[in-house]
């Protein structure tokens, strides 16, 4: 069944009016979303088998961005935040990419890399040469540690070694490539790499130190690219000032790491909701950021169409699993994946880098027009009046107080709550 991620009256719902809401968009049954109630979720039980010294469990309120159509099919996207107005801004931008058509994704194949460092070698060039050659051997010695990954049209695909000179000495590192289909991957490259290491280290005749996975997935990449009408996003001047938003990134580290923190805001989100490495993906993408001249840079760029249009576009690596880890343990995870419906670990990663780059829009459209603080300090309000005690019903009467004295502060709304309450 196709979905319909239009969804409008969404968020005046109640968290079990909107999962009954979801179960009918998506065709699923309730019971699938039923893992995203608290009460049904992630047990102590279940944690204790996840990691150690388990002691509890932590709750993360977990949204869906709505409007979202990638490739020309819609999606609703779980999306795993402790930060206001993410979620909202994820939704409003895939509003606007809707009028021209929405997301267009393309991604790499799946394949990763495993890194063997190799020391003491007395001619480093020869035993480059030495490795290269004994390609077909090594290549058969990784595959066998995973003849399922191979089943299903995954394992290695190739290798490559380079030199590479440290303030401590001169390396040989050998690069496995490995495709590894629907898994994030990190377990199968590192047990692949653990066993070609003895017979690596005789043919380079060095020390061989470590052996695991690079998290610059290069190899691994997703993008992401999208046509903002300039109608929509309010006019020329709103266009104009995006690309110039989007210049000072590419041109200046400092605006690109807050630039690219946006990105993350978004991409994190999902990352997290679907149970997958959300440090490996952030790795990823800020050894992306550094181009080729060594410089950090923004991950995505901002240009305008003939007709006066914003296009944007995204590129990172996206090293994201379906099977495997919290992905298939964690019960909300699992419903999370779910309401994705995505096939495919490409099709995931493709998803998140729409998402990522809907975020980024939100961000620079703010910046770019009204600022950031007025939409965030609306849902900031919100915590700052349930953290001071306000109920549900007390609760809009304190959100517009704080907004509309342009004081979202606790003491003010101790303030403003205590008035409430002696009816003044
Ligand atoms: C806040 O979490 C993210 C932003 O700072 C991103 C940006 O500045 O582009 C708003």
């Amino acid at each position: 069944m196709s979905v319909n991620s239009r969804l409008p009256g969404f968020r005046d719902e109640s968290p079990s009016a909107r999962r009954a809401l979801l179960a009918e968009r998506s065709g699923r049954t309730l019971d699938e979303f039923r893992a995203l109630d608290p009460f049904e979720g992630l047990t102590a039980e279940q944690a204790d088998h996840m990691i150690e010294n388990v002691v509890g469990v932590l709750g993360v309120p977990l949204g869906v961005a709505t409007n979202f159509t990638v490739n020309g099919d819609d999606v609703l996207v779980p999306m795993a935040t402790e930060e206001p107005s993410v979620v909202a801004a994820a939704s409003n931008a895939a509003r606007i990419a809707r009028v021209r058509g929405g997301f267009r994704t393309s991604s790499s194949r799946p394949v990763i890399q495993a890194q063997v460092q190799i020391l003491d070698v007395a001619d480093p060039e020869g035993a480059r040469l030495r490795l290269l050659d004994a390609r077909d051997e090594l290549m058969r010695t990784a595959d066998e540690q995973d003849p399922q990954l191979v089943e299903l049209g995954g394992g290695v695909r190739d290798l490559s070694v380079r030199v590479v000179e440290s303030r401590a000495g001169r390396y040989v590192v050998l690069h496995l490539l490995v495709d590894v289909r629907d898994a994030m991957g990190a377990n199968a490259v590192n047990s692949m790499a653990e066993a070609v290491a003895v017979r690596v280290g005789e043919i380079a005749r060095g020390r061989v130190l470590l052996r695991i996975l690079t998290n610059k997935a290069d190899t691994r990449l997703a993008r992401a690219s999208a046509v903002f009408d300039a109608e929509t996003l309010g006019g020329a001047d709103v266009v104009r000032d995006i690309v110039h938003a989007g210049a000072l990134a590419e041109a200046d580290p400092y605006r690109a790491a807050t630039h690219n923190k946006g990105i993350m805001n978004g991409i994190t989100a999902v990352v997290l909701a679907t149970g997958n490495d959300t440090r490996a993906v952030e790795a990823g993408a800020h050894s992306h950021a550094v181009g080729a001249d060594g410089r950090y840079t923004s991950l995505s760029r901002f240009e305008t169409d003939t007709d006066g249009n914003l296009v944007g576009t995204l590129e990172l690596p996206m090293p994201v699993g379906l099977v495997g880890g919290a992905t298939k343990v964690h019960p909300a995870a699992r419903s999370a994946v779910s309401l994705l419906g995505a096939g495919t670990a490409q099709q995931l990663a493709e998803v998140i880098t729409a998402v990522g780059l809907a975020q980024n829009l939100a961000a620079l459209r703010a910046l770019a027009t009204e600022g950031i603080q007025r939409g965030h300090m609306a849902l900031h309000a919100r915590n700052v009046a349930v953290a001071a005690g306000a109920t549900t019903d007390e609760l809009p009467h304190v959100v517009s107080r704080l907004v509309a004295d342009r004081a979202v502060r606790a003491d003010h709304a101790d303030q403003v709550l205590a008035e409430l309450r002696s009816g003044q």
